[in-house]
């Protein structure tokens, strides 16, 4: 039963009525579906004029309020709510994990290394998509590949909401949803558990010389793929950004990396079939803009040490 309390609940559109009443259920059962949302508390004075405008109304929760307090704007107001809600669904999903992990702590994701025994009861390869966004690959993969399981990884919960409620509505069973950072993967899968990795239309850092360690193309993060990633295992990259497609390439040169596939203009190559003529939301952006897309496919020995170009 929905409590009189949440019968105002605001729903975005497209969400189906029995999908909402079972996420309304399981906040007001069990308000400790809510500790994965982080807390950063207010001072008291702002709490009234939140809590009038706010989603959740009911009491046990006032620092929830706190967090997501709306901006004094209309449509600020409503991109509040939706977030509100999707954090919310999202904490329902059984197949999306958001793990408290942290820099420097030993403690790894408990699924590490059991993900096919533990979750998807199979042994079939495991894809990761590393910044998936709302997850249009792994869910168009996994719809596509029965025999494959899939996993979007991203930080942003709102974005993921999209892959991870459609997924369930169309009740596939060989998808998951990691909320964490990239850099935390080797948290979370143990050796070799990963058979391919797609990164698509990542941020591509274009700062300073140091900040290009924070691209997921980096000798950095690559470090971090070789420890779940199968020896050799084959990584996809997929993006509009002209400086991040020459910086990968000059990664995969200066450490030998096998190249199995470099489409500098991806839609007039031969490449530009199957999930490669898939459109994830911001390459639709992109095309907007005429920009041209570009993919990278290549290998990642495991025993080898990565340098970064110079
Ligand atoms: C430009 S968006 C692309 C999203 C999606 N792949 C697409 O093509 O529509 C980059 C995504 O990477 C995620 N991201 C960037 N750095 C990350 C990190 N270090 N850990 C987890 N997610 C990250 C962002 O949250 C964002 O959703």
């Amino acid at each position: 039963m929905i409590s009189k309390k949440c019968s105002t609940f605001a729903v975005p559109k497209g969400i189906p009525n029995a999908r909402v009443a079972e996420s309304v259920d399981a906040l007001v059962s069990n308000t400790s579906s809510f500790t994965g949302v982080p807390v950063r508390p207010r001072p008291r004075v702002q709490r009234k004029r939140v809590q009038k405008q706010s989603l959740f109304c009911f009491s046990p929760l006032p620092y929830f309020y706190v967090i997501l307090q709306p901006k004094h704007n209309k449509k600020n107001r409503m991109s509040q709510k939706n977030k509100l809600f999707k954090f919310a669904q999202n904490e329902t999903f059984p197949h999306m994990f958001q793990p408290k992990l942290m820099y420097g702590s030993p403690d790894d994701f408990e699924l590490k290394g059991r993900w096919k025994s533990e979750f998807f009861h199979n042994e079939n390869p495991i894809t990761v998509e590393l910044g998936c966004g709302k997850g249009e690959y792994s869910v168009a993969m996994a719809n596509e590949i029965p025999t494959g399981n899939f996993i979007g990884v991203d930080i942003k919960g709102a974005r993921m909401w999209r892959g991870a409620s459609d997924s369930l509505e169309m009740g596939m069973k060989n998808i998951a949803f990691l909320r964490t950072r990239v850099e935390f993967t080797p948290k979370c899968f143990g050796k070799n558990e990963v058979s391919e990795i797609w990164i698509t239309f990542p941020d591509p850092h274009l700062g300073a010389k140091s900040t290009h360690k924070k691209r997921l193309t980096s000798s950095r993060f690559l470090t971090y793929y070789q420890n779940f990633l199968a020896d050799n295992g084959i990584v996809n990259l997929k993006t509009d950004d002209d400086t991040l497609y020459e910086y990968t390439k000059q990664v995969i040169a200066r450490n030998n990396l096998p190249l199995l596939i470099d489409a500098s203009n991806l839609y007039e190559s031969e490449h530009y079939t199957g999930f490669l003529t898939l459109k994830t939301h911001y390459e639709k952006m992109w095309n907007k803009e005429n920009r041209t897309i570009k993919y990278l496919r290549f290998r990642l020995p495991q025993d080898i040490i990565l340098e970064e170009p110079e």
